[in-house]
């Protein structure tokens, strides 16, 4: 393997250490001047600042006095999933809630049956072009959702398509199971019976094929209550199988107190998480994984950031990447939002796209940061500091990516 060294860097920017960062330790991010970066066999073994010697054979980087900071993670995504639903903006504008969109058969439904008429080869293909382009805009690793196949069959085609693009794209994939996105609608007068087969057929086939670390469900009205959800959890819970869970996307209904309760490594959305919610999050030790882009695509309020910092509870943020409620996959995006519409610090919003969101799918003893021992994953970017990412949006400010020790951008 090839090895790198990246000199010349104005400012490096990175979170610290190998766990999810909370309260004021969120923002406190190290900064580096005039540094360099040596990533041997992918991983970084020196981090330091001034003029280096480059070994022999290494490749040199020349950073041109810019930001480097490590590739970014998007901790939450609905990677998998066939054609799209720009339909649905028409009935958006006349006024139709995302709810009553999905109540008319669009939304999950919609794209649960154009996932399942897809073979596997076009799904791989499709995802294959999301992760090229995400890359592009400074991501490096990615957490994939099945749930748009909502029968056995179509949810293991989705896992299987996720690995194989963890096998053969330079993007580090971590898969989680949804089978408990929707109950679809050849069960919607049984739904006991949907549940049955999500934990009795599909997460036994799930966790012998080794394909999810993780089982989502989507805790809303109209999709499974906290009830269903915590059987849903528990049962992942025996095939080895990691809780997180869509909780207080649209309606506070209980989803964040059972994150809490059932120790998940993460809770997504919690854009209307009360203050009990952020309590039983902090108390339980769950990252808050929020998700800005899907409030401003839903036309919704912003979860509360800054009260979850406050409580202590470590907050990552992600795109979300899905057909209906997301329909974009640039983490730059989310970080600019993260301060305009959180009102996070530049330095709170980094950790929450970098070492936070590593840790929210387990992954923060790999990436997540710039320092000896993690994966040499980073990204340099066409800016002299952090605050100008935060602040200029609507560009792609990525000049260079480094996936693994390799120049993937
Ligand atoms: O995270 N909330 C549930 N799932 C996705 C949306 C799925 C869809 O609209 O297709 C989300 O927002
Ligand atoms: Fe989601």
């Amino acid at each position: 393997m090839s090895n790198l060294l990246i000199k010349n860097i104005g400012l490096l920017a990175t979170p610290m250490g190998t766990a999810a960062k909370s309260g004021v330790q969120q923002g406190a991010v190290q900064f580096l001047y005039d540094a360099f970066v040596r990533i041997e066999d992918g991983i970084i073994t020196e981090v330091g600042s001034g003029k280096p010697r480059a070994k022999n054979g290494e490749t040199v980087v020349d950073a041109g006095g810019k930001l480097v900071t490590p590739g970014l993670v998007d901790a939450h995504t609905h990677l998998i999933f066939g054609g799209w639903r720009q339909n649905e903006l028409g009935m958006k504008l006349h006024g139709k809630t995302y709810l009553e969109i999905q109540n008319a058969g669009g939304g999950i439904q919609s794209s649960t049956n154009a996932t399942r008429m897809a073979t596997e080869e076009e799904l791989t293909a499709k995802a294959s072009l999301a992760l090229d382009e995400m890359m592009a805009f400074g991501t490096t690793t990615v957490e994939a959702k099945s749930g748009y196949g909502l029968a056995t069959e179509h949810e293991l085609k989705a896992l299987q398509v996720i690995k194989n693009l963890n096998d053969r794209h330079a993007m580090d994939i971590v898969a989680t199971f949804m089978g408990a996105h929707l109950v679809p609608k050849e069960y919607k007068q049984n739904r006991k019976e949907y549940i049955r087969l999500v934990c009795e057929e599909m997460m036994p086939l799930v966790a012998q094929q080794g394909i999810a670390k993780y089982n989502d469900v989507f805790c809303e009205a109209d999709t499974f209550d906290v009830e269903e959800a915590r059987q849903i959890l528990e049962a992942g819970k025996k095939y080895g199988l990691r809780p997180k869970i869509h909780a207080d996307e649209i309606e506070a209904i209980g989803g964040s107190q059972l994150a809490g309760e059932m120790g998940a490594i993460s809770a997504e959305h919690l854009i209307v998480c009360p203050p009990e919610g952020i309590e039983a999050l902090a108390k339980g030790g769950v990252i808050a994984c929020l998700l800005p882009a899907t409030s401003f695509n839903l036309g919704a309020t912003f979860a509360p950031a800054r009260d979850m910092v406050n409580a202590g509870v470590p907050v990552a943020m992600a795109t979300d990447f899905n057909p209906g409620s997301c329909p974009c996959l640039n983490m730059q995006f989310v970080i600019n939002l993260g301060c305009l519409k959180y009102r996070l610090t530049p330095e709170e919003v980094l950790t929450a796209v970098t070492l936070n969101g590593a840790a929210a799918i387990d992954m923060a003893d790999k990436v997540g940061s710039v320092e000896p021992g993690k994966r040499g994953d980073l990204v340099i970017w066409d800016a002299p500091d952090l605050d100008y990412i935060c602040y200029r949006f609507g560009s792609n400010l990525v000049k260079s990516v480094i996936k693994a020790g390799k120049v993937v951008k």
